[in-house]
């Protein structure tokens, strides 16, 4: 008896191969499913199946109905299923769902906060919707300063923006509470920008610290030690000197090309110069702690910027920062 069941769920199977409409499956379902169909007949024979076999018999003939049931209603939803299309056996288990994985610019993000947080820095967040006065006026940047094109900013309306930086979280802080100040910000910033390397969206991480006797040979330690808890302590690190309105001096920080060790003539990753564009970074500007009532006599300090997409596509040799938000899973599934 169980071995005809086979038999029957082997033929169903193979005739429904050929069922192309809602009318074929409509005979499909009346020879098989019907009153006097072939497998509602068989699985009434029940009773001269030997007790032991029963309840394999049982659970084959459900599980069969089932199925011939499920893969007629999809013909009957639909008039015409395109024919040749192979059908599965339903009667077999589903594929098992892949295990979430996180983001790779979230895994970077959270490497970056632990090697801060290693050095005793504590993690502060600020909102995305900025003011003008936290994300320009306070940093020194006032409405017609010429460092505002540099943003290209998003505005909300004639008060609201989306922040360009995480910069504004460093005076939020210090309005805040007073010094010493050891603090990093991660979070999105926006600016009106798309290419192969920028995004309207991005991540940053701020770092501000402020103490007394504070040296730019602090900033450098910071940082070349977090460059080299991210990238491997055979990376070189340099400052070059630069300008922000809010710190002084400034500089741009650059990392050596794991690329090409800065010995490849054809380096697409560091244009051929062997150094990478990193982090922005200074001392913390006077003007600063004055605007949030720090006495500048008594307290030093630096700050600093990092792109986290930056960092990510040179740890995964990423080219296009795009690919990080296509959502596309054959890209996310590498990491
Ligand atoms: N906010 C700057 C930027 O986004 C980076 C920066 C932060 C520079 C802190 C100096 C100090 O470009």
């Amino acid at each position: 008896m169980l071995d005809e069941l086979e038999k029957i769920k082997k033929l169903a199977l193979e005739e429904l191969q050929s069922v192309t409409n809602s009318d074929e499956a409509e005979s499909f379902r009346i020879k098989y499913l019907g009153k006097k169909g072939v497998l509602t007949k068989h699985l009434k024979n029940l009773s001269q199946v030997p007790p032991e076999s029963r309840p394999a018999f049982g659970r084959l003939g459900n599980e069969l109905k089932q199925s011939l049931n499920k893969a007629i209603s999809i013909y009957s939803k639909s008039s015409s299923v395109k024919k040749n299309t192979k059908l599965e056996d339903f009667t077999l288990p589903g594929e098992s769902l892949k295990p979430p994985r996180r983001h790779p610019i979230r895994t970077i993000m959270s490497q970056c906060l632990d090697v801060f947080k290693s050095m005793g820095f504590e993690s502060k967040t600020g909102p995305d919707i900025e003011t003008d006065f936290y994300n320009f006026q306070a940093l020194g940047i006032p409405a017609d300063h010429p460092a505002k094109d540099m943003h290209d900013t998003f505005y909300l309306n004639p008060k609201g923006l989306l922040r360009t930086h995480t910069s504004p979280v460093q005076i939020r802080t210090m309005e805040k509470s007073s010094p010493p100040i050891r603090i990093i910000a991660p979070g999105k910033v926006y600016r009106r920008d798309s290419d192969v390397t920028h995004l309207p969206m991005f991540h940053q991480i701020e770092g501000l610290l402020v103490d007394k006797d504070i040296s730019f040979a602090d900033l450098k330690g910071v940082l070349e030690m977090f460059l080299h808890g991210v990238f491997g302590s055979n990376v070189k690190v340099r400052f070059r000197p630069s300008y922000f309105p809010f710190t002084e001096p400034s500089a741009e920080v650059d990392i050596s090309c794991m690329n090409c060790d800065g010995n490849n003539k054809d380096c697409r990753v560091c244009s051929n110069t062997g150094w990478l564009e990193i982090a922005g970074a200074g001392m913390v500007d006077p003007e600063v702690f004055r605007s949030v009532n720090y006495d500048s006599d008594e307290w030093t300090g630096f700050a600093f910027g990092l792109g986290i997409e930056r960092i990510a596509m040179l740890i995964y040799g990423v080219t296009d920062i795009r690919l990080f938000y296509e959502n596309d899973l054959y890209f996310l599934e590498n990491f």
